[in-house]
């Protein structure tokens, strides 16, 4: 198996990202989590049918013991240099589930970064104190950059990317992929199911990741619909071309929605507008929005995700109907990412047979 400290920086950073994978896992499980592409088939369900146990073992006081048992001797970094609500939320209350406590920093007005200290210093430094470092940053890549100098550091703690800048934000994808799963339960899985993106695509990581984690499953079509100028990258749409996944590029959301199985919205990423010189401001909302007439075109069966938050893409009086699944799906965040975490120390095992031996 490689490893990050048989490699050097300029070197990995020049790897593929299904060449880059095998050197962020440890002892055959995944350890560093930076990408979507990391994940295969295999570990998306495994961790679905951890996250599963957990979600109903935490349903009563004897589960809950157990599980606040499972890490209860690891510490996790919530670095979030980025505003963050439901991510660090959720991976706050992950943690809590397993039993880890947390330190954070959110604000790097009050931290060492303030006087000068560099990001690669600053996580060092949590490294220290830490067994796991979560963070999110608006630098793209760095998540990366940070797993790197941290393998090569007495303390090779694991990083967790939960959002880098317009780049990735793998364990959004895992919710939403866990939320099509359980979704799908009844109705064939994600296999061959049209997945609709609709909003600011240029800029919105977690529609990035989520489309690379869909090439894991079988005949997926998967729409990008989004006004000119604001459409998904072509590394996006190139690695669709490779795995030979079916896809299709429009601007006429409306029209569109009876095809969908699962519509996912997202919102103008206008806080990028300043540092690209654009001014979304000419983004036609309307056009690119769900609301109460929209119910009666959309499939009996189909879901409406949004990864949060939203502003006018959803109207709120949508949410009673339940095909709106965006409440759900960001509480499964909470399930798939203490399943992520046990798994990437090596304790899902020890869940699962807590489970089995109490059916
Ligand atoms: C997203 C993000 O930060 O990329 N939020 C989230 O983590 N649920 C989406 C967004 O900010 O639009």
């Amino acid at each position: 198996m490689p490893a990050l400290t048989e490699i050097r920086l300029e070197e990995y950073l020049k790897l593929s990202q299904a060449e880059k994978r095998d050197y962020l896992k440890r002892d055959g499980r995944i350890f560093h989590v930076l990408f979507a592409q990391q994940f295969g088939r295999d570990d998306l369900e495994s961790l679905g049918r951890l996250a599963t146990r957990i979600r109903f073992m935490a349903k009563s006081r004897e589960g809950m013991s157990f599980l606040r048992e499972t890490l209860s001797d690891k510490r996790a970094m919530l670095y979030f240099s980025q505003p963050s609500t439901r991510t660090f939320l959720s991976f706050c209350a992950a943690c809590q589930i397993l039993g880890m406590t947390t330190g954070e920093v959110r604000d790097t007005s009050t931290s060492s970064e303030f006087k000068g200290e560099s990001r690669e210093d600053s996580v060092r430094t949590f490294s220290s104190y830490f067994d796991l470092i979560v963070m999110r940053s608006e630098i793209g890549g760095l998540a990366e950059r940070m797993a790197w100098v941290l393998s090569n550091t007495e303390r090779p703690v694991p990083i967790i990317n939960a959002g880098s800048g317009k780049d990735q934000h793998p364990t959004q994808a895992l919710l939403d992929i866990y939320t099509l799963q359980r979704s799908f339960e009844n109705t064939g899985g994600i296999d061959g199911k049209t997945i609709m993106f609709v909003g600011d695509l240029a800029r919105g990581r977690t529609v990035r990741s989520l489309s690379l984690l869909l090439l894991n499953y079988r005949d997926v079509k998967q729409y990008f619909i989004a006004p000119p100028g604001y459409q998904i990258g072509s590394d996006i749409l190139e690695a669709l071309e490779r795995a030979g996944a079916r896809y299709e590029l429009s601007s006429d959301f409306h029209s569109l929605i009876p095809e969908a199985d699962a519509i996912y919205m997202t919102r103008v990423q206008d806080e990028w507008d300043k540092s690209e010189g654009r001014a979304s401001g000419q983004f036609d909302r309307g056009r690119y929005s769900f609301g109460v007439e929209d119910l009666k075109r959309l499939k009996q069966k189909a879901v409406l995700m949004h990864p949060f938050p939203r502003r006018t893409e959803i109207d709120p009086a949508v949410d009673h109907d339940p095909r709106a699944v965006y409440w759900r799906q960001m509480r499964n965040g909470m399930w798939i990412r203490a399943a992520l975490i046990a798994t990437i120390f090596g304790r899902g095992k020890m869940i699962d047979e807590h489970a089995a031996s109490n059916i």
